[in-house]
């Protein structure tokens, strides 16, 4: 790092107007001071001076200059807090000539010169390489457009090749070429086929490999870097931006060969995402060329898991997006090998805007023939319809209501009244026993948590519980509890007894801690066989009010004419009210 842009900050930012902008500081006299960012504080022992451009904490201890300070503030590196500074002070980083970018120019140099031995060994020499990429399609043009390459079976290949072009082994072990082990160095892609990873300036960031035998992961890619970074970067965008631009739409795929693939067919307004979900950051990346993306996951149901995820982070963005459903192969590479790009074409034509899309999933999740199943269907789609503009939720209100047969008015109301039901049904949810303070460990508390804790306390009590808490079983609606009671619940069937070590063992460790806490705290007032009725009358009364609500909530969806389906809705809620009425609820 160059001195001279340390001094330069220093210079121009005044510590007193940087800090002021976290802490809200008074003038004391000779310096200012306000409540410690780093510590909690009610009195003010925080104090910055500006003539000496030092800030000091006389609570905690912590001190420093402005930059110290950033560093502290926003958890930064050194060299990310300079640039920070450096940008809202106006100063020109480039001219003080980073000691970090000249490094970092020089690994873009090793692994251009890496991608050239990677490609020679693919294309100059005979290798079991080539003959995999034309089994899998790719030609000698397609190669040499995104620089494919193939690693040797050997420990060493890279490494003495890069040695003899003048490269230290340190060197190579930072840029993540080379890996060390007792205190050897060896190849890091050893047998794969490799896929230089470019940024859009063209500079080679990293690698993938993917393995031509049984050793390791399929895929394998450069370690996580200043210089790498999978969050930020997609494969090929350095050669696709453009197509994208042109076509004003993106293709998002998962793999590389995907990529290369669609590419090689003709489609080439595509990038890949570099094995993580999409990120936010390669969303804002690709705003820069098109604000449409069509997600050409895998077929399978991790593909459209991910799918689901990324058309609503996409969303988020402010990206208009659509899913693409591949119909035949696992993924977009097999799709156009097999049909080709006029077929892969009219798939796009056929993907899937947001809100269709999870409309259809949801649409798979819940059974619309029923009316409880339609209810249900109509909650989920409620928060994404409420996400929509007024235009656009009223044509997919429109879609639901013919879908569902609930009327379009009713489902209005269902999506302007979002707090209603709650008001108008109050429930004491708290039952017999007073809900416990000190549920930290239970972060997602639905339900009645303590009715949840007591039954697990109970079977580990006594396991002779378990047919009739079976019984109440939906009041376990907090994720841990439900994965604890299922698991007792799995040893109870296999060993009509349950052994709370195996319980214990059989969850993961956090919900183990969670177990642990459960045994640990709860403790029955009274004789355990009067805790239990106890319980049991709780939880029936849980399922009632659940029942209530939920009849409650068709009958306020379904239609004046379907008079005998209220009929029977308020028939059942009768009894139920008056079951409850009878045990003061
Ligand atoms: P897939 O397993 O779907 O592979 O991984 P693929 O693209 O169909 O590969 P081929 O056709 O068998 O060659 C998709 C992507 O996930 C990442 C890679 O980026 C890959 O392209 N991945 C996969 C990894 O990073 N590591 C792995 O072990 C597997
Ligand atoms: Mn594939």
């Amino acid at each position: 790092m160059n001195n001279n842009i340390v001094d330069e900050i220093k210079s121009r930012c005044n510590i007193v107007d940087i800090i002021g902008r976290y802490v809200t500081l008074k003038r004391a006299g000779n310096s200012y001071k306000g409540l410690c960012p780093f510590h909690n504080e009610k009195t003010p022992s925080f104090v910055v001076s500006e003539s000496k451009q030092f800030f000091n904490c006389f609570g905690c201890g912590e001190s420093g200059d402005v930059i110290s300070f950033v560093m502290k503030a926003e958890n930064m590196d050194f060299h990310n807090a300079i640039s920070k500074l450096a940008e809202s002070c106006g100063i020109d980083m480039d001219k003080y000539g980073f000691k970090n970018e000249s490094k970092k120019n020089e690994i873009y140099e090793m692994n251009r010169a890496a991608a050239r031995y990677f490609y020679k060994n693919l294309t100059e020499k005979p290798n079991i390489g080539f003959g995999y990429m034309k089994k899998r399609g790719l030609d000698a043009k397609t190669i040499a457009k995104f620089g494919l390459g193939y690693a040797e079976n050997s420990w060493s290949g890279l490494t003495d090749h890069l040695k003899s072009q003048g490269y230290k082994e340190e060197f190579m072990l930072q840029a993540g070429l080379i890996s060390k082990s007792k205190n050897r160095y060896y190849d890091k892609f050893r047998n794969r086929i490799i896929f230089p990873i470019f940024n859009t300036r063209g500079k080679v960031i990293g690698f993938g490999g993917r393995t031509l035998g049984e050793d390791g992961p399929k895929y394998l890619n450069s370690p996580e870097s200043n210089v790498f970074s999978k969050k930020n970067n997609l494969y090929g965008l350095n050669l696709t931006r453009q197509d994208i631009n042109n076509n004003n739409y993106a293709i998002i795929v998962e793999g590389y060969m995907d990529l290369v693939s669609l590419y090689k067919n003709g489609v080439t307004n595509v990038a890949a995402t570099l094995g993580t979900a999409l990120t936010e950051n390669q969303c804002q990346l690709l705003k820069r060329y098109t604000e449409n993306i069509v997600l050409a996951y895998d077929a399978d149901a991790a593909g459209q898991k991910a799918a689901l995820r990324g058309i609503e982070l996409l969303h988020k963005t402010g990206l208009k997006s659509k899913v693409l459903h591949v119909t035949d192969g696992k993924d977009p590479d097999e799709f156009i090998q097999k049909n080709g790009r006029t077929a892969f074409l009219e798939l796009i034509d056929h993907a899937l805007p947001y809100a269709d899309y999870k409309l259809s999933v949801l649409k798979q999740r819940y059974d619309l023939s029923t009316s409880e199943g339609s209810i249900d269907f109509l909650k989920a789609a409620k928060e994404m319809l409420s996400g929509l503009s007024p235009v656009e939720a009223d044509v997919y209100i429109k879609i639901i209501s013919k879908e569902t047969g609930i009327s379009e008015g009713a489902i209005r109301r269902e999506v302007n009244s979002e707090t209603q039901e709650n008001r108008e049904i109050k429930i004491n949810r708290s039952g017999s026993f007073n809900q416990s303070k000190g549920n930290k460990e239970l972060k997602d508390e639905t339900g009645n948590i303590t009715l949840q804790k007591y039954f697990v306390k109970l079977l580990a009590v006594n396991p002779k519980y378990m047919p009739k808490i079976q019984k109440y079983e939906s009041v376990f609606t907090q994720p841990a509890c439900y994965r604890i009671y299922e698991s007792m619940k799995n040893i109870w069937e296999e060993d009509s007894d349950i052994d709370i070590k195996k319980a214990a063992d059989s969850v993961s460790p956090e919900d183990g801690e969670v177990f642990q806490h459960i045994l640990d705290n709860i403790t029955f007032p009274q004789e355990v066989d009067t805790v239990f009725a106890e319980c049991i009358k709780t939880a029936e009364i849980e399922k009632m009010t659940a029942r209530q609500d939920k009849i409650l909530q068709m009958l306020n969806l379904l239609s004046e004419n379907e008079e005998d389906k209220i009929d029977v809705l308020y028939k059942e809620l009768m009894t139920i009210q008056s079951e409850l009425k009878k045990t003061g609820n």
